[in-house]
């Protein structure tokens, strides 16, 4: 979703920005915009519709400055086009802002100050909810106010989650920013003699490592030597920055071809990580020192929810089938967009998970909301971005340590949420006393093999390949799995359709027969999940029922399953995996084929059209 970037220094910051918008192409966008201020107060905008290179290439006719913001737009309010691009200006022409989030009350703010830009024979300039804010802050400016005053006045006139940028003819070696609610972050980076912000770490990375992240209602004012903070009930400040030890290294492509492909491939790496002194055997502790809730809180805990959106209700899909067997606890999930809108009913023993890789999904953080206001149950998050608004929100969390995850679609962070939710899921079921220490010990076993299930499925890529290639021009998919595989066969048609366009379904096998097997003939190829497990035998009925209807089957089973591959067309055998750790052996070959199905279908693998890395707006 929408990138912001900024810069105060002593280089041309055009070329600053625009490398660090580079740096959040993957959050998705449709249109780009940088604004400069030289050293006399002079403002330049430059905006473009499409990709980055259509403001690259504009951007040398751009007169030169210090200071600048620049913005990546996922469009929400107005067509993606170089008017409705940010920057946007007041109407004067000398406050310019970039905005992530949604300005909900933008209509009133706009009836409201269109008096005044009739008298003056002005008009709007473009059809977002953003222009609002620099004409707000203008008008403020006009009364008398200082820079500061007149921000903070307007962002207290919005309704909604912001996070801003902004500059002022007036003040040429400044940059401001504000951060309001949960429309992502705003981060600060020190350099030597400049200063940058960036809504998301990657952007900053190549400059610097000391950096500071804005909290909910902050309003910073930044110049080349360092920033001031105004936090309501406190006097300006200057924060103490911190050091992150993120390698830029690891956020380079290095020899893939697409992020995506790297990330599928760092998966037993990042699974590894993830699980490390988390899982002790001696004795057998899960989450040790990583769950900050009371053993009073575990031992109460009466029910488990976990809640997510895209990929990570897929995770918390699976996640509930671990609560259940093995904390041996009631647990449910839900899809947190819907969630609090249903009036749910929880009660205090309810322990809510919520898993969302970026930490700053506004689904997700609503439902937390509603739960922290209206139930008061204890939350736990599973995230990927440690300071991530969930986090702040949570009552203790678990990070993965997936490294940054560049990819729009989400990998290696689905196999690290469904390593937290597996340890959370044995951390419970001990602190209960439903998971003996020798249980315990052989669940950790197992997820200890885990990362080398994820290693052996990367082996079959070249067979993904090969077979996804026979199927580029299949319009559509139909995935099945039961049991816990049913969820991974969502997140396979989920992985379809947001890289490969493809339509797909991801079903439980047995509903199969209830409706979709009308749509099955020889054109619509049909992925089943059927590795060795209870439901074996129920998979094979259904595969048979596809086969009889001449659909092709794609099968991904154990490795030497004669019997399955005699009946399929297409056979991948993964490694045989314990029934509650196949998602692990499965994920990278459902990955695989759709990441080469896009890849031969010649899309943009990184940047699907229309999604965002990040989904600030509800
Ligand atoms: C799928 C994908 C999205 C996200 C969803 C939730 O590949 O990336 O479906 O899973 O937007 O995002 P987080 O996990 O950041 O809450």
């Amino acid at each position: 979703m929408c990138g912001i970037v900024g810069y105060v220094g002593h280089q041309a910051a055009g070329p600053i920005l625009l490398e660090g918008l580079q740096r959040l192409e993957y959050r998705g966008y449709d249109s780009s915009g940088i604004a400069v201020l030289d050293r006399d107060g002079a403002l330049a905008v430059l905006k473009r519709q499409g990709k980055l290179r259509n403001l690259q290439a504009a951007i040398s006719d751009m007169p030169s400055g210090a200071t600048g913001i620049g913005h990546t737009r996922w469009a929400t309010h107005g067509q993606p086009s170089d008017r409705n691009a940010h920057p946007h200006a007041s109407s004067n022409g000398d406050v310019i802002v970039v905005q992530n989030g949604i300005v909900e009350n933008y209509r009133e703010l706009k009836a409201e100050l269109q008096a005044s830009l009739e008298a003056e024979d002005r008009t709007w300039k473009s059809d977002t909810d953003t222009e609002v804010i620099p004409e707000l802050i203008s008008r403020e400016l006009e009364a008398g106010k200082s820079f500061e005053d007149a921000l903070e006045h307007a962002i207290g006139r919005l309704r909604g989650a912001n996070a801003i940028a902004a500059i002022h003819g007036a003040n040429p070696h400044k940059i401001y920013a504000a951060r309001k609610g949960s429309a992502g972050g705003i981060v600060i980076g020190y350099g030597d003699g400049e200063m940058f912000i960036a809504s998301d770490l990657p952007a900053l990375l190549p400059h610097t490592t000391t950096i500071y992240h804005l909290e909910d209602g902050d309003i910073a004012a930044i110049n080349q030597e360092g920033i001031t903070v105004r936090r309501a009930g406190q006097s300006p400040f200057q924060p103490e920055p911190i050091q992150v030890d993120l390698d830029p290294v690891a956020i380079a492509r290095g020899p893939y071809r697409h992020f995506m492909l790297k990330e599928i491939h760092e998966q037993p790496r990042a699974l590894s990580d993830t699980i490390r002194g988390r899982a002790r055997l001696d004795p057998p502790t899960a989450l040790a020192d990583d769950l900050s809730l009371s053993a009073d809180t575990l031992r109460g805990i009466g029910r488990v929810l976990v809640i997510g959106m895209g990929t990570s209700l897929h995770a918390a899909m699976i996640g509930r089938w671990w609560m259940e067997q093995i904390a041996g606890i009631p647990a449910d999930f839900d899809n947190a967009s819907e969630f609090r809108f249903r009036a749910p009913l929880l009660g205090p023993s309810t322990l809510v998970v919520a898993v969302t890789q970026s930490g700053e999904t506004i689904d997700t953080l609503g439902a937390m909301n509603h739960v922290r206001d209206r139930w008061g149950a204890p939350q736990v998050v599973i995230t990927n971005v440690d300071g991530s608004e969930a986090t702040r929100q949570a009552d203790a969390s678990i990070i993965m340590r997936c490294g940054p995850e560049v990819g729009v679609a989400s990998t290696k962070t689905f196999v690290g949420s469904l390593a937290a939710l597996y340890l959370l899921a044995c951390r419970i079921g001990h602190a209960q006393g439903r998971l003996s220490d020798e249980n315990l010990t052989l669940r950790l076993e197992q997820l200890l093999t885990a990362p080398s299930l994820l290693e052996r499925g990367l082996e079959l890529a070249d067979q993904c390949a090969r077979i996804a290639q026979q199927f580029d021009s299949a319009s559509d998919f139909l995935v099945l799995g039961r049991g816990i595989e049913y969820p991974l066969a969502m997140e396979a048609a989920l992985k379809c359709k947001e890289i490969s366009y493809v339509h797909a379904e991801g079903y439980a096998a047995g509903e199969m027969k209830h409706g979709p097997i009308a749509l099955l003939d020889q054109h619509f190829p049909v992925i089943a999940l059927a590795p060795r497990g209870p439901l074996f035998g129920k998979m094979m009925s259904a595969i048979q029922q596809v086969s009889a209807r001449q659909a092709p089957v794609i099968a991904i089973g154990d490795d030497g399953d004669e019997e399955l591959s005699q009946q399929v067309d297409h056979f991948i055998g993964v490694p045989p995996a314990p029934p509650l750790l196949t998602p692990f052996s499965l994920t990278p070959v459902v990955q695989l084929l759709a990441y080469h199905i896009a890849l031969a279908r010649g899309l943009d693998i990184d940047q699907p059209r229309n999604l965002a890395k990040t989904v600030t707006v509800e």
